[in-house]
């Protein structure tokens, strides 16, 4: 048998069980609404019989046969993933409380989505994750490991392992989709808070989102503010536009925040990457809040609990000064996986080795 389906077999025996357990209700229920819409077919007396059976088997059989017994749900499943609109996985992770926590990445980047997902297990909102994959691999990855956390949002790009490299046009394609993700997001009507997948949550930012703002960002400035700094849009720097971080955003969907994404597409397109600014999404996003400022309501949020990775990880001064009142940890002002994940590690943030049990992937 091929690898990759004896793998996809496991994958499918890992779901069933998952989909079987107590410990994952919100599996549990996608999963039988699934099985229900496919019986119905068939009777309706025999409706309730068939679901208990269906349960039943689903939880006895893969412990009593070998996954070989299988082939054709494996299939279907892998289909079932691949189909899966936006709106189906917004409606599984957002529709209790509305808002859903997304972030988008390529196979490189899952040992830090792992990372950023133990964290925020521990804040107690993994459910409302939503991963945007931009490929395939990490598409079925998560949905083996977290059924119904993953969404993949056609075209895929063309090589999903060119984006990893800081600064390449294919970098620069892979974060130049993020504004879409969000607008079409905001515009199923949920709230979206966008995370980098190289941050940590050292406590919960929703108590920070205060108000009935548009839109809230963090200063990607290395620069020490006062504790009460203005929540206003920042003068502009030295190159005409300010340092807003396009790693973390919350949006709210209202008119000023589908604005707001609208003229970051557009200047996206207006700018495109070129060799001479190897430049990100992030620019285009701070020309856009620059073009948007007077029609859309911006909150800029506290330094001290949402600092740039060039001040957390390079005043120690300030880190100790200001000690218990950090909330999200940026692991930028630095280029390169494995300088990265040194970091992290050097600083007790790097916790996948020792606590992945914690997270919703569990090992990978
Ligand atoms: C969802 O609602 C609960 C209860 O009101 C609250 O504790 C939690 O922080 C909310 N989550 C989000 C993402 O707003
Ligand atoms: C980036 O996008 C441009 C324009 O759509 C395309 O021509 C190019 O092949 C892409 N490059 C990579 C590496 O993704
Ligand atoms: C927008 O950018 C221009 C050019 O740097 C600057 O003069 C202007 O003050 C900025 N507007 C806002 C609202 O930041
Ligand atoms: C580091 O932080 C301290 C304490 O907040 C501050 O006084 C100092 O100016 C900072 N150093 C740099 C290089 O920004």
């Amino acid at each position: 048998m091929p690898a990759f389906l004896y793998q996809r077999q496991q994958q499918q025996q890992q779901k069933t069980l998952l989909g079987a357990s107590p410990l994952s209700p919100r599996a549990v229920s996608f999963t039988s609404r699934f099985h229900q819409r496919t019986v119905s077919l068939f009777s309706r007396s025999g409706l309730l019989i068939l679901l208990s059976l269906i349960v039943v088997l689903g939880v006895l059989i893969p412990w009593i046969f070998p996954t070989e017994f299988f082939p054709f749900s494996f299939s279907s499943s892998l289909s079932r993933w691949r189909d899966y609109t936006l709106s189906q996985a917004a409606e599984f992770v957002g529709g209790k409380n509305g808002t859903i926590i997304v972030c988008a990445v390529s196979q490189p980047y899952l040992p830090f989505l792992q990372n950023w997902l133990i964290s925020i297990s521990r804040q107690k909102h993994q459910d409302e994750v939503l991963v945007i994959a931009e490929d395939y691999a990490t598409l079925y990855k998560i949905n083996q490991k977290w059924p119904g956390h993953a969404v993949l949002i056609p075209p895929v790009p063309p090589d999903a392992q060119a984006a990893h490299k800081f600064g390449s046009l294919g970098f620069f394609n892979f974060t130049s989709r993020r504004p879409r993700h969000l607008l079409n997001i905001l515009e199923l009507g949920y709230n979206v808070l966008y995370n980098d997948v190289d941050m940590v949550w050292l406590a919960d930012p929703f108590p920070y989102l205060q108000g009935h703002h548009d839109v809230y960002f963090t200063d990607d400035m290395a620069a020490v503010k006062p504790l009460n700094h203005p929540h206003s849009l920042p003068q502009p720097g030295k190159k005409g536009r300010t340092y807003i971080c396009s790693c973390m955003i919350f949006l709210r969907p209202t008119n000023g925040a589908k604005a707001l994404l609208r003229k970051w597409i557009e200047e996206l397109q207006l700018q495109p990457w070129s060799k001479k600014s190897r430049s990100n999404d992030q620019p285009a996003f701070n020309w856009a809040l620059n073009k948007t400022s007077d029609q859309v309501d911006m909150y800029l949020l506290p330094q001290v609990a949402f600092p740039s990775g060039g001040l957390y990880f390079k005043n120690e001064t300030w880190v100790k000064e200001t000690e218990g009142k950090h909330v999200i940890i940026h692991n930028n002002y630095i280029t390169g996986f494995e300088k990265k994940i040194k970091r992290f590690r050097d600083s007790g943030l790097w916790l996948v080795e020792d606590y992945a049990r914690e997270g919703p992937l569990g090992k990978l």
